[in-house]
């Protein structure tokens, strides 16, 4: 089928004249891991729904492999697995019997549904529960069923909204190591977060919204050069003092300065490499003696808050 994976057109929705998404237009292209990013109430689990025809929308459009959800939701969703909102399963059923279940209602032949019961469970590491029962599964053990359902019949596409939310560190990182098996794969994936480091982690591409506006997409490579205000971190022989602090605080270019150590300090700082290799000669200047100075991995977040603070 000709057309990209997923493709939203101007699409809007209000609920009793609150814009929840507001013209978002937005092309994921074919074998990328999207990142949906944007704070909570941004309007992500919305646009999923209407992409998954839970929800209608009250204009614009969206489709799947170039098939019009509204117009034709049954042939544009048989090549979707998805994951919406916090799955219930049936507590006395097992992921096996449960698995045979959703094959069946998708239409799966017996044999289908054996073959694949056992790549999918295998590959979200659920393989020696498959025979338990999920009412004792943890949070993080039903939702590893849950995206397990989702590539169940083999889609191109799979969407998910907030896969790791609600779960402890380790079930999030249970899940992140999942979702990074499924990069690997051929599958075109719609993930929505609220968190950016996840996005960074385990994205390909990010879009991001707030207010049910998208305000940038781009791969997460490209929005990390383009990321122009940037986190340093210096260290320093002398200790921080509040009258040290005082006078870094008042260097041209040193945003959002604060102490994060006895020896330590982090500031934002707007511009390239130049104006970094700047930077450190006025630290200099004043009399520290730097031991380390050094980007802090936290640029595309800075570029997230000032994306978001602009878009009030
Ligand atoms: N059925 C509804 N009726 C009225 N308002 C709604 C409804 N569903 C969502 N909203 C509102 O639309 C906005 C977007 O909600 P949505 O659930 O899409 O956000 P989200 O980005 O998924 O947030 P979160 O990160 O909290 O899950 C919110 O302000 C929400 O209160
Ligand atoms: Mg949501």
């Amino acid at each position: 089928m000709l057309g990209d994976p997923i493709v939203i057109q101007s699409l809007t929705k209000d609920f009793n004249g609150f814009r929840a998404v507001d013209d978002l237009s937005l092309t994921v292209r074919q074998g990328s891991f999207l990142g949906f990013l944007g704070p909570n109430g941004a309007g992500k689990t919305t646009t999923i729904k209407i992409l998954t025809n839970l929800l209608s929308a009250s204009g614009g459009s969206a489709s799947l492999n170039g098939i019009d959800v509204v117009q034709h939701p049954k042939e544009a969703l048989a090549q979707v697995g998805a994951v919406v909102e916090t799955p219930e399963f049936y507590p006395y059923l097992t992921p096996n019997e449960t698995l045979a279940y959703l094959g069946e209602i998708r239409g799966m032949s017996k044999e289908d549904i054996s073959r694949r019961t056992k790549v999918v469970l295998e590959t979200v590491k659920m393989t020696e529960w498959a025979d338990k029962r999920i009412g004792k599964f943890s949070k993080g053990m039903k939702q590893r069923v849950a995206i397990a359902q989702a590539m169940l019949h083999e889609p191109s596409v799979i969407i998910l909204d907030e896969p790791t939310s609600g779960l402890d560190p380790r079930g999030m990182y249970e899940v992140r190591e999942i979702l990074s098996e499924l990069k690997k794969q051929d599958y075109t994936i719609f993930m929505s977060s609220h968190l950016l480091n996840e996005v960074q982690e385990v994205c390909s591409d990010v879009a991001l919204i707030n207010r049910g506006r998208l305000l940038k997409t781009g791969s997460v490579e490209e929005l990390l050069e383009q990321a122009s205000v940037k986190r340093i971190e210096v260290r320093t022989i002398q200790q921080m003092s509040g009258e040290l602090l005082n006078s870094i605080s008042k260097i041209e270019g040193v945003q959002e300065l604060r102490a994060s150590g006895e020896n330590q300090f982090m500031f934002s700082l707007t511009g390239k490499d130049q104006e970094q290799a700047q930077m450190l000669l006025r630290l200099q200047s004043l009399g520290l003696n730097v031991v380390s100075y050094k980007e802090s991995g936290l640029a595309l977040e800075s570029l997230y808050m000032s994306l978001i603070k602009d878009s009030r």
